[in-house]
């Protein structure tokens, strides 16, 4: 097919006329459309199979253009933006009425963001509208880190394929909700913890475990599915639960004498856990495609991406 390039004047041609658009971010890949057309914005649900509960975020390329589209950041995300925008953070603040209610599934809060990644701010910058925006994969699946992973799943549902290769950060974007007096994190992601309570101070952070029962509609326990089961938890002792030969591994950077050697995905060779997000979402894919009984993830450490890649392991076991 002829509808992966690097053309932005195609791309924002597209989306001028209704149609959805794969865009590259730092983080994953997303599937755009206008976000103030209502009918181009239904096309995002049914080409990820989404429930209509689940709010969208919408990207442009400025502060001043949120201002345009009457979004107000409050103080707090004011600072953070200053140090992080364009950045892998996603504000939740007061809906403005331009924004359509289908954006944020009739909740009075929207979700923006501020992408670092060059081919999409110079799509952005040649829009007047802000682009609605999920991870780039149907329903209940792992993000798409490059566009081989949106061809893969969506390429037919596509009316192009932005290419701007391999997403630098790898993981989603951390979510953190302004709408109480203090700042909660709703997902953790490619913005650590520490470096935004460097700049805020403390903000309240998800509780250990998840629920069925979600804070951010949305935030279902399930997700990432993997087509093998995928366990969590200390390798070598799960392990022996299995003939060797039938088990793909993802950890850090231990490796395994009794397992295959390309059945391992060791995400971070010098335990860097950066790279070893950027890596993560194309390992549990990889390891779906081999002839494997189980996938078997360790716990990474608890800091820094650490926690978004626990929590996107832990949606996936669950
Ligand atoms: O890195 C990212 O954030 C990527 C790239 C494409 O920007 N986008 C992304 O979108 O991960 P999505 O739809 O796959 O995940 C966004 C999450 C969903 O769980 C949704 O429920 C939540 O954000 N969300 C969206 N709008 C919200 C709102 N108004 N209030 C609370 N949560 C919201
Ligand atoms: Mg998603």
């Amino acid at each position: 097919m002829n509808n992966i390039g690097k053309d932005i004047l195609r791309a924002a041609q597209a989306l001028r006329e209704g149609n959805l658009v794969a865009i590259p971010t730092e983080t994953v890949y997303g599937l755009a459309a206008n976000a103030f057309d209502i009918s181009a914005v239904a096309k995002i649900y049914h080409a990820k199979n989404r429930p209509q509960f689940n709010p969208l975020i919408i990207h442009t390329d400025s502060l001043e253009k949120l201002q345009l589209f009457d979004i107000q950041l409050p103080e707090k995300a004011k600072r953070l933006a200053a140090h992080f925008s364009p950045g892998p953070l996603t504000y939740v603040v007061p809906k403005s009425d331009k924004i359509p209610d289908i954006i944020t599934a009739g909740t009075n809060a929207v979700a923006v963001r501020i992408p670092n990644h060059q081919l999409t701010l110079d799509l952005l910058a040649q829009l007047d509208f802000p682009l609605a925006a999920p991870s780039a994969n149907p329903s209940g699946f792992v993000s798409p880190t490059s566009a081989a992973h949106v061809a893969a799943q969506l390429q037919d549902k596509v009316a192009y394929i932005l290419d701007g290769g391999a997403c630098s950060i790898g993981v989603e974007s951390t979510i953190i909700s302004f709408l109480q007096e203090q700042p909660e994190i709703l997902r953790f992601g490619g913005l650590a913890l520490e470096a935004i309570e460097a700049i805020i101070g403390k903000v309240k952070i998800p509780a250990k475990g998840y629920s069925d029962n979600p804070v951010a509609p949305g935030m279902l326990a399930r997700h990432y599915a993997t087509r093998h089961p995928l366990i969590l938890g200390d390798i070598l002792s799960h392990l022996k639960n299995y003939p060797a030969d039938r088990v793909a591994t993802i950890s850090l950077s231990r490796k395994f004498m009794q397992i295959p050697q390309n059945q391992q995905f060791i995400l971070s060779e010098n335990n860097n856990l950066d790279e070893a997000a950027s890596q993560l979402f194309a390992a549990m894919r990889q390891a779906n495609d081999f002839d494997v009984d189980v996938i078997l993830a360790e716990i990474f450490p608890d800091e820094g991406l650490g926690r978004a890649i626990n929590d996107r392991l832990k949606r996936a076991a669950s």
